[in-house]
């Protein structure tokens, strides 16, 4: 069943291409709300924010999320961790969407928040979800589902990179509902979604970049992920796939906070992975990459702008980014790069140690 891979987790991977086509096969020519359901055109015309709902990988699909649908769709956004949600108080607003991000569709904490929010009057539920007779979708009003396929490796790939393509659907649907998408917007993220499949084996392709920098990246016992903007929640994705796997220390930081504590870990023997999309913010966070080369770090630069490797500065040259789509495109050199360090760190990469692929108990 493994075919021409090691691991599961590799061939999730190199999956993504197709799963991301089949999630995008019922997309036709124009975004259509209805993609959520035959309620959905009515139910996401009544609603003014928008409450998204997960743990660990989902719940970093749901934080980029926030920077779509904030920015396109107008919509006030908050992203919460299920087993912080359902333990508090917290203000409810009837007229929020409430989104829950789920692999499985069974994660204890996920289905306990979603029962909590739909306890304080919340009705209006959507679940993005990969797994179509889960509980979850049982629970949610309406319901998108990822086509990534049966994802065996503990550490989460392929559903990541689909629950962020149905998530930006969704933030063109509502953008749409609310009268803030243009004919041309609307024609360049079609097209940008279309092209997105093959965007993605392009990444692949640098599998072998990315093993020089886990040789690198084997040895240490630390490893601090930056990013800003929708990269920011790329780099907490980089870093926890790193830690799971590979069980390396990281950490992952917006880059603009760096100077606010950060800053003091970083010496000669601190490796920094910095996700540097060629986009408004590129200047800033050339500028916080000077602040770690001046401390000696050693630096690991995924770019598709102009950057010039040099002693301590590594840089691995991305094909050209896209408008909205770059956190996608960044993630697969981050899945990949903790793939080969866990793989020289000779670690059980398909299941590594304490963790469990589907989390039904708190
Ligand atoms: C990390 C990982 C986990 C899951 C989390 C939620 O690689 O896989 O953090 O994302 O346990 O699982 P689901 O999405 O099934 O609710």
């Amino acid at each position: 069943e493994l075919g021409e891979y090691r691991h599961y987790m590799q061939k999730e991977i190199h999956e993504q291409p197709r799963a991301l086509a089949d999630t995008l096969e019922r997309v036709g020519n124009t975004i259509e709300p209805s993609l959520f359901g035959a309620e959905a055109p009515a139910l996401f015309a009544d609603i003014n924010a928008v409450t998204i709902i997960a743990c660990g990988t989902s719940y970093h699909a749901g934080l980029v999320a926030k920077y779509w649908l904030e920015s396109l769709a107008g919509l006030p956004t908050s992203v919460e961790v299920a087993s912080e949600y359902r333990y508090r108080d917290s203000v409810a607003n009837p007229s929020a969407l409430v989104v829950t991000i789920s692999q499985s569709g069974e994660t204890a904490d996920t289905l306990a928040a979603l029962k909590h929010a739909k306890a304080l009057g919340h009705d209006k539920t959507l679940s993005i979800c990969n797994v179509p007779e889960s509980s979850l979708i049982r629970l949610s009003a309406l319901r998108f589902l990822t086509h990534a396929g049966p994802e065996i490796g503990v550490a989460s790939t392929k559903a990541f990179t689909t629950q962020l393509v149905a998530l930006y659907l969704l933030t063109l649907a509502l953008a749409k509902v609310r009268g803030r998408l243009s004919a041309e917007r609307e024609a360049d993220a079609l097209a940008d979604l279309k092209r997105l499949p093959g965007a993605v084996n392009a990444l692949l392709a640098l599998e072998s970049g990315l093993e020089q920098w886990a040789e690198a990246l084997a040895t240490r016992q630390h490893a601090l992920f930056l990013g800003r903007h929708t990269l920011f929640p790329i780099a907490l994705e980089g870093a926890l796939k790193l830690k799971e796997i590979s069980y390396i220390h990281a950490e992952a930081y917006p880059a603009g906070e760096l100077k606010h504590g950060p800053l003091a870990l970083v010496d000669r023997d601190m490796p920094i992975i910095v996700c540097a999309p060629n986009d408004a913010l590129f200047d800033k966070l050339a500028s916080n990459m000077q602040e770690v080369r001046a401390r000696n770090g050693e630096l690991f630069v995924l770019s598709d702008a102009a950057v010039e490797a040099g002693p301590g500065q590594h840089v691995l040259a991305l094909p050209a980014g896209m408008r909205d789509l770059n956190p996608l495109l960044y993630t697969i050199p981050l899945q990949l790069l903790a793939y080969h360090t866990a793989i020289r760190k000779g670690t059980d990469v398909d299941k590594p140690r304490n963790l469990a692929k589907s989390v039904t108990v708190e």
